[in-house]
């Protein structure tokens, strides 16, 4: 049965086809063509099927978002199935789940590409999201200098700078800071020269705790801190990922047509208790 008789769609497009990411399309890709993309071939069928069974139309790409080649091709099947108006990047890894030098390729190297890739293949109108952290607000090392050199320094040089040296990105902990720091400048200048070239929006969510697979393996690592930001924070609970689609939805949609180059963070009040000293980080 034919269950869509439009031609020539708008294309919605997921790098990391996870519980956030996932949740952000179901709100926003009704009617268009999905292209999910992510590692493992029977993830992407798994996260596919559950979207054609409630009405979407779906294509998958393998594609590894540490690898720019791979995520060229990867934007290039976007740009050849119609305009692409909607880009979605969730691809991360936390810090228990990878070493500091895998977080810095995946979370802020490999951020950076695509945000530089889709820059060049967005269509006019078009909007997207990258999935940062509240831990981008938590203390770090960088200077103004070291911020002003993650903002804009070219992606291929970006492993060059200082402040991403070993001595400085000690444990995962503090790549994942300075990563998802990273996140929003990137954002900021994207959305101040490639994106706008394109007339497209980009801008960035910083969720908190949210319940997704990721935040259990972080719920489960040794010597963390997230009982007492739950306990810490204003509405003293964790969030769910359909608390960050509806941000995304906002976003993307075109009540946010003024908004770009910023970031929005939903943490339920995480980081104005940390900043308000109601709860201190420890080392990890
Ligand atoms: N869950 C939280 O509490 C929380 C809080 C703040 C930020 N985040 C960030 O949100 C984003 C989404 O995480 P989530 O909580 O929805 O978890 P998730 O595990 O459901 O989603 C992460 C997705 O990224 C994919 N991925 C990982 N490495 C990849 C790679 N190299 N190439 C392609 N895909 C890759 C995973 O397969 C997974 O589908 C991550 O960037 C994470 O750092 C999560």
């Amino acid at each position: 049965m034919i269950l869509d008789r439009n031609e020539n769609k708008d294309v919605a497009v997921l790098l990391g086809a996870g519980s956030m990411g996932m949740a952000i399309l179901r709100r926003v890709a009704a009617g268009k063509k999905i292209l999910l993309g992510g590692r493992r071939q029977n993830s992407l069928d798994k996260a596919a099927e559950s979207l054609r069974y409630s009405g979407y139309d779906v294509e998958t790409f393998v594609v590894d978002a540490v690898d720019h080649v791979q995520v060229r091709a990867f934007a290039e099947k976007a740009a050849s199935l119609g305009p692409i108006k909607i880009f979605i990047d969730t691809a991360g890894a936390s810090p228990s789940q990878a070493s500091p030098e895998e977080i810095i390729r995946l979370d802020l190297i490999g951020t950076a590409y695509a945000l530089d890739i889709f820059g060049e293949v967005m269509a006019p109108g078009g909007a997207g999201v990258i999935i940062s952290s509240m831990t981008g607000y938590m203390p770090h090392h960088l200077t103004p200098e070291d911020e002003n050199a993650l903002a804009l320094t070219s992606t291929e040089k970006l492993a060059e700078l200082d402040c991403l040296r070993d001595e400085k990105i000690t444990n995962s902990g503090i790549a994942y800071i300075v990563s998802k720091r990273c996140n929003h400048l990137r954002v900021r200048t994207a959305a101040a020269t490639t994106w706008a070239e394109r007339g497209a929006r980009i801008n960035s969510i910083s969720p908190g705790i949210i319940v997704t697979p990721l935040a259990y393996d972080e719920f489960n690592a040794p010597g963390t801190t997230y009982q007492s930001m739950i306990d810490t924070c204003a509405v003293k609970r964790a969030g769910t990922s359909d608390e960050i689609a509806a941000a995304g939805a906002y976003l993307l949609g075109p009540d946010a047509g003024f908004v770009t180059g910023t970031d929005l963070l939903i943490d339920g009040g995480t980081i104005a208790a940390l900043k308000s000293g109601l709860f201190n980080l420890r080392a990890r």
